[in-house]
């Protein structure tokens, strides 16, 4: 077996889950995080997660971090440094990587860009209008009459959408974005489309390009309100796996997972990576694409990856390789995991740092439970709050009730001024299953 030291680049809740999902597989001798946070400096969970700084996330300096440390295998975490191209200046420097390309990576650049593929490739997707003009915003939204989403075309941290119900919230957005230019350049150009009722999947397929393995399904909770109220958030928690049946798993990948490889071979940008496709299945059952993400998703990383048996990194380091190794992971029967984010004060509009984290070490001692951590630094002994989702309370267990109970366990050990999470991760989830039984 080759012996691999894996680097994974980022900071975030999706970093340190996948620092300890590598920690776990068999081929690792040793995963470094940069710049990770307190909890891979800690290297709580592993002994074998090690965190090394990094001053930034270009790809010259991702390349020398990796370079210096003699990493086997690199993965990027975060879109940012993908859209940038550290995967191309990692493959340029002979360093095995896990992660699209530049020129892949658009998919989620530009969300004009993804529009565009999935209508020519007659993927399902609300139908929708690309402007750079507020005034030929305003006329198509008041000519559409219908509730709609306005979305800025570029990178927005998550929160980019804007679900309107009426016409004059929706050319308020607008002009927010396309002349207050309230996200810079990034709302330049807007996609405007017809805003779509169901219930909303996350599914992650890894990927050679050509062969997928699609990854348990997971629900994410966007917005910061219990009952799916209030603004919309990078997510608040998720559990996995969500039960489909099998006609929808087989839509998804032949109307959505596969046109979308073949149309970026197609374009000469062939997708290699984790190809995360926000989905809304409307009433029909017609699995609608809301957006690909071209990486892991935060918070359901932390979700998925306690579901995989096997060797991760013998499966990002296939990928690398361009021929996926479809059987070295694989779900565990009958498992299931439930994450609840713990946001800091102020979250999402201005979160506080600063604020001390206690009861880690009690909530790590939960049966079935263990935090991630996500915005933490450390100060001498202590931990401290350092951004907006600052942990991730994560409970798994061979159903989803009990995964959801040792999830809320760990949260309620854990206590920093202004900590606010959801109570009602995965709740709907229990009380439908519940009738169903019965
Ligand atoms: P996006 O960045 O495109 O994934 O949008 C962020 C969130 O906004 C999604 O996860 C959905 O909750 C919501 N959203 C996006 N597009 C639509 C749509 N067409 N209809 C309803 N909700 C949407
Ligand atoms: N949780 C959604 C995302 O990572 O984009």
């Amino acid at each position: 077996m080759a012996w691999r030291r894996v680097m994974v680049i980022g900071s975030g809740g999706r970093e340190h889950a996948l620092a300890l999902a590598l920690a776990r597989s068999p081929s690792v001798t040793e995963v470094l995080v940069a710049p990770g946070n307190a909890g891979t400096e800690r290297g709580d969970g592993a002994w074998t997660i090690r965190r090394v700084p990094l001053a930034s996330l270009e790809p010259d300096a991702i390349v020398e971090v990796a370079r210096a440390h003699a990493a086997s295998l690199v993965v990027v975490g975060p879109e940012a440094p993908l859209c940038a191209g550290a995967v191309d200046a990692l493959e340029a420097a002979g360093i095995p990587a896990f992660g699209p390309t530049r020129a892949a990576a658009t998919l989620e650049a530009s969300k004009a860009y993804l529009k565009e593929l999935a209508a020519r490739a007659g993927i399902p997707t609300a139908p929708f209008v690309i402007v750079d003009r507020f005034e030929d915003a305003a006329r198509y939204i008041d000519r559409r009459g219908r509730p709609v989403v306005v979305k800025t075309d570029g990178l927005a941290g998550g929160k980019g959408a804007v679900v309107t119900s009426t016409p004059e919230e929706a050319k308020r957005a607008a002009h927010a974005m396309l002349v207050e230019r309230a996200f810079g350049d990034a709302g330049a150009r807007v996609v405007i489309e017809d805003r779509l009722l169901g219930e909303e999947l996350s599914v992650h397929a890894v990927t050679d390009g050509d062969r997928v393995l699609v990854l348990p399904v997971a629900r994410d909770h966007k917005r910061i309100g219990d009952g799916d109220t209030g603004p919309n958030t990078g997510g608040m928690g998720a559990f996995a796996p969500v039960a489909l049946d099998r006609t929808l798993r087989e839509r998804i990948e032949r109307e959505v997972l596969l046109p979308t490889l073949t149309a970026m071979r197609d374009a000469g940008a062939p997708f290699r990576g984790v190809l995360f496709a926000g989905l809304m299945v409307t009433g029909d059952g017609t699995p609608h694409l809301l957006e690909h993400n071209v990486r892991f998703g935060d918070p359901e990383t932390q979700v998925l990856l306690p579901l995989l048996e096997g060797d991760l990194a013998e499966l990002f380091a296939s990928v690398a390789a361009g021929q996926l190794a479809c059987d070295a992971v694989r779900p565990a029967e009958g498992r299931h995991a439930v994450g609840v984010v713990l946001a800091a004060q102020g979250y999402p509009a201005a979160p506080r740092s600063g604020d001390v984290i206690t009861g880690l070490e009690a909530a790590a001692r939960v049966e079935g439970g263990h935090v991630v951590h996500a915005g933490t630094s450390t100060e001498g002994a202590r931990v401290v709050s350092n951004g907006g989702r600052v942990l991730t309370a994560v409970g798994v267990a061979a159903d989803l009730a009990t995964a959801r109970q040792r999830a809320y366990a760990v949260a309620d050990l854990v206590h920093f001024d202004g900590v606010h999470a959801r109570r009602d991760i995965a709740a709907t989830a229990i009380v439908g299953s519940v009738e169903r039984e019965s």
